[in-house]
């Protein structure tokens, strides 16, 4: 190494003009490069410190400390540079998506119904042409509720189609946010005797990791037809009314044997995939068929758990999601966008 006093002034001017750089960086990468001058290869700070050895031992302390602390400012200088750069970014994103609340707009009307509460009002219209009235339940359920009383008794397997979100309230597992709106059947029949003809929306929850398909709070619409002599036929041409009345008279229904324990037969339905038509696409997953939800004929154990008589009365039920019809009704690529709020998306509708 040459003179140490001349190696300390060669330190001292390469460290000024590094934390000249660092304060006047625009951009985060900039620092990184900066960063490699002070402790990566080619840095002369790490060259100079692996040369202590060398050096006669009293200037080993001297140098060896100047060279440590010249390193350690440049350090923490660009911490907290990148703070500060990282601070100024987040403040410019705030400033461009920044919304004025206060402000008046008094020609145009600012503000509308969320896409989906738009959706829901327009399947409630649909469902009160047909005859139906509109019926709401509570979102906190209890076990009866949500799945004894729908043929669900505890321990059984059908539970598992619902990942539930228990409440710590009361007995444990004795209350829950609903999983589904089917509970809201077992409440009006409860409450009314039959006939019955209504629909029932509302928001339910599972414990479901969010996806482009799925979050964990959605909404559904249940429909409930108790009456004498109802058969599958009353069912099937109540869904192709509904599905063909929101989706228009170009989409068509099927449905396809499935199992739900409140419902027996039990059916899935669904429509014919409005992003390619029903030719088959990704959406689709090539079937050209998309599934809105689940029916059948209302189970005679649960007209047995609300007093009603199944040798008398006869019913349908079905049940489906919201999101889901907007989603497809809208060709929307991902279902998440229905819940984050970003203006520039419920703008559009
Ligand atoms: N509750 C079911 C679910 O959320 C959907 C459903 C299926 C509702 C069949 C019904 C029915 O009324 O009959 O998965």
């Amino acid at each position: 190494m040459s003179d140490p006093a001349s190696e300390l002034s060669e330190l001292t001017s390469v460290e000024a003009s590094i934390a000249l750089r660092i304060a006047t960086a625009s951009e985060p990468d900039e620092l990184s490069a900066l960063a490699n001058e002070v402790n990566g290869r080619g840095s002369v700070f790490v060259a100079a410190r692996r040369q202590i050895g060398s050096l006669p031992p009293d200037e080993r302390r001297q140098v060896g400390r100047a060279v440590h602390d010249a390193m350690k400012r440049l350090e923490s200088l660009l911490i907290q540079r990148r703070e500060e750069l990282e601070a100024s970014g987040e403040e410019l994103r705030r400033r461009v998506e920044r919304l004025d609340l206060t402000e008046v707009v008094p020609v145009r009307r600012r503000g509308h119904l969320h896409l989906v509460s738009q959706a829901q009002m327009e399947l409630e219209d649909v469902f009160l042409g047909m005859g139906f009235v509109v019926a709401e339940g509570p979102e906190i359920e209890t076990d009866w509720y949500n799945f004894e009383a729908l043929n669900m008794p505890r321990d059984h397997p059908a539970r598992g189609m619902f990942d539930t979100f228990y409440l710590r309230a009361g007995e444990p597992g004795s209350l829950m946010l609903r999983t589904h709106t089917s509970p809201v059947q077992v409440r009006l029949m409860e409450s009314e005797s039959p006939p019955i003809s209504a629909v029932m929306p509302g928001v339910v929850h599972r414990r479901d990791t969010a996806d482009a398909r799925h979050t964990p709070t959605f909404h559904q619409i249940e429909g409930l037809v108790v009456d004498q002599g109802v058969t599958f036929a009353d069912l099937a041409g109540t869904i192709e009314a509904f599905t063909g009345a929101y989706f228009g008279p170009s989409s068509r229904s099927r449905l396809r044997p499935s199992y739900f324990p409140f419902t027996e037969p039990s059916a899935e339905f669904e429509i014919t995939c409005t992003i390619c038509g029903g030719s088959g696409c990704r959406t689709c997953s090539g079937t050209g068929w998309i599934e809105l939800g689940g029916c059948g004929l209302v189970d005679p154990a649960v007209f047995e758990a609300v007093g009603i008589d199944p040798e008398v009365w006869t019913g349908f039920a079905f049940g489906f999601g919201i999101d889901r019809c907007v989603q497809m009704r809208h060709g929307i690529a991902d279902i998440r966008v229905l819940m984050e709020n970003d203006l520039r998306f419920l703008e559009q509708f």
